[in-house]
């Protein structure tokens, strides 16, 4: 796995743990690890922001001790200020906060960085319009664009996505990088890339699959084929 996402500009596959098998969460992220993910993506839900509740920092701490791989932490909660804190002590690198939850994502932003928070994404739900991240655009390292409603692994990408990302590519600059969340499998990657995303999320296109690296392997190709 990649240290730093940030330092390479070729595309990345984050593996989202939430189709893990948490009875053996150390094993199914060594396999992803040794499988050639690039970096881990964490689904933290509350129950409140999506209908589902998923784990929180003890589960991000485990992550933590089970893997070097940057954490990219995506927290769809209602109170991501409040609780970033307990993020960044349990070994998060990177925290993605909902627009739609505060006020003034530049202030947002702002927070997190002076909570120590290095590496601070920004994403929207897909009824969310693009422009409401634009005041924060400037100041985040990423953006990350849902191609589903956020809650579940498992289902359909919503193609909806792909016009948000061209737009919101159109406005970063070089260091900062475009994600993409939900749906992404070996039919949706390669439209996504075209779009102009650099990082993409994949939870049961991996983790449902019984060999992991092949299914890796077998997107990485969807990237690179032309
Ligand atoms: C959706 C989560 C995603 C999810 C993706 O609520 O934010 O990260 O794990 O799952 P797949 O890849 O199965 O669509
Ligand atoms: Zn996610």
């Amino acid at each position: 796995m990649t240290s730093n996402p940030f330092d390479s500009t070729t595309p990345q596959i984050a593996a989202s743990i939430l189709s893990a098998d948490f009875s053996k969460l150390a094993s199914e992220i060594a396999e992803v690890d040794r499988g050639g993910a690039d970096f881990l993506h964490l689904d933290v839900m509350d129950g409140h922001f999506v209908p589902n509740i998923s784990f929180g920092p003890a589960v991000t701490a485990a992550t933590r001790r089970s893997t070097k791989a940057f954490l990219d932490v995506h927290l769809m909660i209602t109170e991501p200020l409040r609780y970033a804190p307990d993020f960044l002590k349990a070994g998060a690198d990177g925290l993605t906060f909902h627009c739609e939850v505060v006020q003034d994502s530049l202030a947002a932003v702002r927070e997190l960085r002076r909570l120590g928070c290095k590496h601070v994404g920004i994403t929207l739900n897909p009824a969310t319009p693009v422009e409401k991240i634009f005041p924060a655009l400037d100041e985040v390292d990423h953006v990350l664009i849902m191609s589903v409603v956020p809650g579940f692994s498992g289902q359909k990408f919503m193609p909806e996505a792909l016009p948000k990302a061209e737009i919101v590519k159109k406005r970063l600059r070089p260091n900062q990088r475009l994600e993409i969340d939900g749906g992404i499998h070996q039919e949706t990657i390669a439209r996504a890339r075209a779009a102009g995303v650099d990082w993409f999320v994949v939870a049961s296109a991996i983790f449902d699959q019984k060999d992991r690296a092949a299914a890796i392997a077998a997107l990485r190709k969807r990237l690179s084929a032309k």
